[in-house]
């Protein structure tokens, strides 16, 4: 099994805002780096909050998976909320918009040349032990991969993330791999074949819900040539028993109350254990990037010599 130099940057001074800096940390990012601050510079607002959410998940009556937030219609999805008493979940849904908000706020001071050139996407809160949890292969957060939506295609958009442990004495076990940049050229020409064309099928059938004004909400219509070749990357490498025993990597421990980013369309990453993660995705401009050249997107058209969005 190969190893990969850890690729970790740790931020413990937040206030040091030069134009310079900001970039550095940009970069950083971009190339594959994770960002780490031991202490999180974005806390729950109070300790109440924390305890509260510690709490969700002993009374499995209020939640069965992961909890999202979706800021742009000020809802809480993907979980169980059907026995939840209304008080719970008016609480649960404010402290998550309060974190989203306090998270999205640091974010624009610290990665100032971005200039909030993103989208806001889900708030998770990640209640449930990730070791030996059991779920479908493709599902499992456990082996080593790159994130790509297959209900939200990005067209190119970055996917940057920004985690916290909340849990008050365990940290959060992960392994990343090689960046994107490196890895891809390894698997050609098993995965990197130019996405295969759109089918005649599937033409015909954008063009009838174009017409009728639904596409938006078919998906896998949406999605470019990068999001159907993202999305087949991803599977491949959970399903490549050989990348995920001998594939490099390193393995990272993050301590309860620290945070850290990473782009995770561009680091694979596996979640080997720990419980009680908050976490806030950012889908990021590709005209934000301050080293585009290590952009899924353009290694992948690099490849193969096409635009794919
Ligand atoms: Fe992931």
């Amino acid at each position: 099994m190969g190893v990969v130099t850890l690729p970790l940057e740790i931020v413990r001074d937040t206030t040091q805002k030069s134009a310079e800096q900001a970039r550095l940390w940009c970069r950083q990012l971009e190339e594959g780096n994770i960002l780490l601050f031991p202490q999180t510079p974005v806390a729950l607002e109070n300790a109440e909050d924390a305890q509260f959410l510690l709490g969700l998940e002993q009374s499995r009556s209020v939640l069965h998976k992961n909890l999202a937030y979706q800021v742009a219609t000020d809802r809480i999805v993907g979980a169980n909320l059907c026995s939840a008493n209304s008080a719970a979940h008016a609480r649960l849904r404010a402290i998550l918009r309060g974190y989203s908000q306090r998270v999205t706020e640091f974010l624009v001071g610290f990665l100032v040349p971005y200039q909030a050139r993103w989208q806001v996407d889900y708030t998770s809160f990640r209640p449930i032990e990730e070791q030996g949890r059991n779920l479908p292969l493709r599902k499992r957060n456990d082996l080593l991969h790159m994130d790509a939506f297959p209900t939200r295609p990005t067209q190119g958009a970055r996917i940057l993330r920004f985690f916290q442990n909340i849990h008050p004495t365990r940290p959060r076990e992960w392994i990343v791999g090689e960046p994107f940049r490196a890895l891809a050229p390894q698997f050609i020409p098993a995965s990197i074949a130019p996405p295969r064309a759109e089918s005649v099928q599937i033409r015909k059938m954008r063009k009838t819900v174009c017409r009728a004004g639904v596409g938006r909400a078919i998906p896998a219509l949406q999605r470019s040539p990068y999001d159907r070749f993202m999305l087949r990357f991803h599977n491949f490498l959970k399903e490549n028993s050989g990348y995920q025993s001998q594939g490099a990597r390193a393995a990272i421990s993050f301590p309860p109350g620290s945070s850290w980013m990473i782009y995770t369309d561009t680091v694979p990453h596996a979640v080997l254990s720990g419980q009680y993660a908050l976490e806030q995705t950012f889908l990021v401009a590709p005209q934000a990037m301050v080293a585009p050249e290590h952009a899924p997107l353009s290694v992948l058209e690099s490849i193969v010599g096409q635009r794919l969005v």
